[in-house]
């Protein structure tokens, strides 16, 4: 079968759906791969070292997806590109399909079908598809980072003859995949980490990273459903308010990660806890793209007028594109196998499979999926 590798056009996305390795796999499998121009480029993967694994090259979108079984990408489609798709094509990505009814519904007219990774459940079995968590995990660990590099001063002790630099204080605030990262990322790096969460659970994961957890003196579990954080109340909100402009005030580098599915990022960190934090601070807000856990995140890095450091890049995960591209296209291999038939090779849907059916936007000409519904 015909299984298409096309290249991201989408602004901050250096990522690749397939890497050479997983190109071989396919094509050692039987399957006919074209990957487009320079579609690995951006992430370190040339067009050479993809012919070499058996891929054809594709000169554009549509002469790469043209007649293909599966079209492979990280991020959703453009508009444009809709039309080109053949019937029956199968588009696998992370496709965004909040407010994109009418997207979904062009894909759909084409006779084609979509599925959301990022709706892949976080079921045991499903858990080597997850791209939340192996992005997530990533840029958890590239947030640290940039948050390194835009603070002037050490992260670790360092006793010299010349005197002794005092280690840096790290927060992460929410401790999911991201955030768990970071904190194990900034206690290698010799920083002092403190963090903290909504769900109760997090703090037993906190602490056995070695990081402090920042206790909330107000009694509400966060826990909402499916083991994702749910909105907090406006007693709790304030009482956390209380908490952080309290612990702001100490800390070297803040790295934000709270997020609220289908809901806008909650605000944090608010303008008056960053008038009050220390002059040289650095805030990396890893929520941007859902609006941002501080109230003065901006796109790219951006500094207060009291010197407060603050970098929101969308699309972290794409700043360590060549790790982001092998986590990914191992997710998409995987998933892709459990809709390929192990003797003949060719597609066989199981629109019953669990994973199957929490991911597929569209089928047969029709919407299939809840997120339409709102
Ligand atoms: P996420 O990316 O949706 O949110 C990041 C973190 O922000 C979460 O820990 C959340 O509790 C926290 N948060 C939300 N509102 C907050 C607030 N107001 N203040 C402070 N923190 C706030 O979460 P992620 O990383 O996708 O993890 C969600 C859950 O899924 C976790 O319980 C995690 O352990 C679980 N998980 C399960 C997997 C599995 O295979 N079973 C794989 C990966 C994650």
């Amino acid at each position: 079968m015909r299984i298409s590798v096309v290249k991201e056009t989408a602004e901050f996305e250096k990522r690749v759906a397939l890497t050479p390795d997983l190109v071989k796999r396919l094509c050692d499998a039987g399957h006919e791969v074209t990957v487009e121009k320079n579609a690995g480029a951006d992430a370190g993967f040339l067009d050479d070292v993809y012919k070499s694994a058996g891929a054809k090259i594709g000169k554009s979108f549509a002469d790469t997806a043209k007649g293909a079984s599966v079209v492979l990408k990280v991020g959703p489609l453009e508009d444009k590109q809709v039309a080109a798709l053949s019937e029956n094509t199968v588009v696998i990505a992370i496709q965004k399909p909040y407010g994109s009814k009418a997207f979904f519904e062009k894909i759909a007219a084409q006779n084609a079908t979509a599925f959301a990774l990022e709706f892949v459940p976080r079921i045991t079995r499903a858990q080597s598809m997850d791209v939340l968590s192996s992005q997530s995990n990533l840029a958890g660990y590239r947030a640290v980072v940039e948050g390194a590099f835009e603070f002037d001063r050490a992260l670790p002790l360092m006793m010299t003859a010349a005197g002794t630099v005092t280690a840096a204080r790290i927060l992460v605030m929410g401790a999911g995949v991201a955030g768990l990262q970071a904190i194990a990322t900034a206690r290698r790096l010799g920083a002092i980490v403190s963090a903290f969460d909504v769900r109760a659970a997090a703090k037993e994961q906190v602490e056995s990273l070695g990081a402090t957890f920042v206790e909330v003196d107000y009694h509400e579990t966060g826990e909402g459903t499916g083991g994702y954080a749910k909105e907090m109340s406006e007693g709790y909100k304030k009482a956390q308010a209380e908490k952080l402009l309290e612990v702001l005030k100490t800390q070297d580098i803040v790295i934000t990660t709270a997020l609220i599915p289908g809901k806008p990022a909650p605000i944090l960190i608010t303008e008056d806890m960053v008038a009050d934090m220390k002059v040289g601070s650095v805030i990396v807000d890893l929520a941007i793209e859902s609006g941002g856990n501080c109230a003065l995140s901006k796109t790219g890095v951006s500094v207060t007028d009291n010197g407060v450091k603050i970098v929101a890049y969308p699309n972290m995960a794409s700043r360590i594109a060549y790790n982001a591209s092998q986590l990914y296209s191992k997710n998409v291999f995987n998933f892709l196998s459990l809709l390929i038939d192990k003797d003949s090779q060719d597609l066989k849907i199981d629109f019953n499979d669990e994973i199957i059916k929490s991911s597929c936007l569209c089928n047969e000409g029709k919407l299939l999926h809840s997120v339409f519904e709102s």
